[in-house]
This record gives structure tokens, sequence and C-alpha cells, in this order.
């Protein structure tokens, strides 16, 4: 944790950025990290911080609709860029609720998470592969193997994140099919 007393003695910078669809704006030390700025400036929890190297993906982001590791961004870099976190995945509906991305629904139902630490990075990242694909073509093993090759997660062994990858996938192509 970066706190902003230990970084009085550092520029800060004022960024402004779209994230999850509104405009904030935010004067944030030039060393935080996107994720320092997530959590601590704008109040956003549910990005996890694991390795902070890049590798386990669990931090995981989109920034302009690309999975992104926040750990290892700088907040400034995102200065004027669309920033969605995995409390941004949901959407409005017409009664005042949310509806669940069509991933989020299939962790719920495929029970793909345990301890939950990694799941908002794999959230962000599958959500963001599923939205870019074809959704009226039925989903392969490699492309299943591809959306959660890059992050990690120490407890479920990956079935049921895989499986979920399928739920989502054919729930959005039966969306397509109507
Ligand atoms: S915390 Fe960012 S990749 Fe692990
Ligand atoms: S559910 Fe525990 S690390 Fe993935």
């Amino acid at each position: 944790m970066r706190s902003r007393a230990m970084s009085a003695v550092h520029t800060e910078r004022t960024i402004t950025v779209v994230l999850n669809g509104v405009p904030r704006e935010a004067t944030v030390p030039v060393r935080w990290l996107l994720s320092d700025a997530l959590r601590h400036e704008f109040g956003l929890t549910g990005t996890h911080v694991g390795c902070e190297h890049g590798v386990c993906g669990s931090c995981t982001v989109l920034v302009d609709g690309e999975p992104t590791r926040s750990c290892l961004v700088l907040a400034v870099q995102v200065d004027g860029r669309q920033v969605t976190t995995v409390e941004g995945l949901s959407r409005p509906d017409h009664q005042g609720g949310q509806v669940l991305h069509p991933i989020q629904e299939a962790f719920r139902e495929c029970h793909a998470l345990q301890c939950g630490f990694c799941t908002p990075g794999f959230l962000t990242t599958i959500a963001a592969g599923l939205d870019a694909r074809d959704a009226s073509v039925e989903i392969t093993d490699e492309e299943v193997d591809e959306l959660v090759g890059g992050n990690l997660c120490r407890c479920t062994g990956y079935a049921n994140i895989k499986k979920a990858c399928r739920y989502a996938a054919a729930s959005m192509r039966e969306q397509a099919a109507r």
C-alpha cells in the first residue's frame, strides 16, 4: 500500500478517467500505480493485488476495453482513458437493478471460485475476450484455454472456470440468436 502521507514529497498530478462509465477526476502522486489509485483514491476494492509483478493477473482491469495489469501501469498513464473494473462489468436494468455480465452469471452457476481472490481478474479478462468474439460461433477448447491462460488461480484447478467460460459463451450465443 502506498499512503498519500508517504508520497508527500512526490509530485502529484490531476488525472481524469471515465471509470466504469462515469467521468472522474483525482489528484494522485505520480508514482502511484493504477491499482493504488483504484483502491485508495476511488474506493474500488474489487481489484485485487497479488504478485505486484504482472504475473498472477488478479489486478486485471480494462483500459479502453483491453485487459491490463493495473499493478504494472501508473495511474497517470490512464489520464483521459476509459477504465473498467470488476465493479463496472454489470449493467443497469430498467428497474433500477443491475444485470450481471454473462461471465459473472456463469461463475455463480458453475461454482467457478473458492477463495475468490483471483476472481475479479478472471472476470474482467474473460468478459473482454467474450465481448470481442463473434457470439454466434460456438466457443472452442483452444479459445477457452486462451481466455484463462494469463491468470493464476491457487484454489480451483481451473476446471470450473473453463466450464464457466463455456456456459457464458453458450448463453451469449443464445442471446445472439434471438
Ligand atoms: S498483482 Fe498484478 S499481475 Fe499480479
Ligand atoms: S479461487 Fe482462490 S485463487 Fe482462485
